[in-house]
């Protein structure tokens, strides 16, 4: 077999195990088990499939920085939600983001990103589909959440946690997958969490580069004054 040979048997390989990762159901055991046995490798097939989503999502929470939060941008509060081996961490610090925190679901994948270094704190055993209960309301000033809108892994209502722990005038920046969005609610919650006055749509890049076989349209969402006072429980004012 030549080189080029191997490269595509090595491609499609990564391929297949991605769209394994997809067929997981969002059941919390099997994506652990999936994520164990893939951590060590899953950098590796991602990038021989032309990955990109982290790069996109970090340069999007660069610009939101930029135009509408005046502290600096080392003292800017972000949550990497599922942040996986740490793609994501990497490239906010790059970008000078200096405050990360990170959770994901597969203790092997936060054990990856706890060694990247550019974390605070990373948790793993942290379920995205549930209430993320170590979480206090209104933490962060941006909550970033890259690959995991996918399909088999966090189901569309977990967007309200992540708007829960995400500070009023805050902004959560996520990649869903083309798929994911033709085939769940996302689009119906984000009206339900609209209507709810949870989360302003604010910007969305559609039908961005993802990977080589698909696309992702990229989303910021922001918390308003008043959601997350109801989120928290604390009364609105008249
Ligand atoms: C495709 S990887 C993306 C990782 C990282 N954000 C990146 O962009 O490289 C999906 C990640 O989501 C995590 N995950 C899957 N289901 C989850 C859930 N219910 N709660 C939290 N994390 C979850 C997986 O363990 C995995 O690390």
């Amino acid at each position: 077999m030549n080189t080029l040979d191997q490269r595509t048997a090595l491609q499609q390989a990564a391929r297949e195990r991605i769209k394994d990762s997809h067929a997981l159901n969002g059941d919390a055991g099997r994506l652990a088990h999936f994520y164990r046995g893939w951590a060590s490798s899953y950098e590796l097939d991602v990038g021989l499939d032309g990955y990109c989503g982290p790069m996109i999502v970090a340069e999007l929470a660069g610009a939101v920085q930029t135009a509408y939060l005046a502290r600096q941008r080392t003292a800017i509060a972000i949550l990497d939600a599922g942040c996986g081996t740490g793609l994501l961490g990497v490239q906010l610090e790059r970008l000078g983001f200096h405050s990360i925190d990170g959770f994901d679901l597969s203790e092997d994948m936060a054990e990856k990103a706890r060694q990247t270094r550019v974390y605070r704190h990373v948790r793993g055993d942290v379920d995205l589909n549930g209430p993320l209960s170590d979480y206090s309301s209104a933490s962060y000033d941006i909550t970033v959440c890259c690959g995991v809108f996918t399909l088999g892994h966090v189901r569309p209502e977990g967007l309200r946690e992540l708007a829960r722990v995400t500070r009023p005038n805050g902004f959560i920046i996520a990649s869903t997958r083309k798929s994911y969005v033709e085939t769940t609610s996302f689009e119906a919650e984000v009206r339900r969490l609209q209507d709810a006055g949870t989360l302003v749509p604010a910007q969305r890049l559609n039908d961005g580069r993802y990977v080589a076989e698909e696309g992702a349209h990229y989303w910021v969402f922001q918390v308003p004054e008043k959601a997350s006072r109801v989120c928290t429980g604390e009364p609105i004012a008249a």
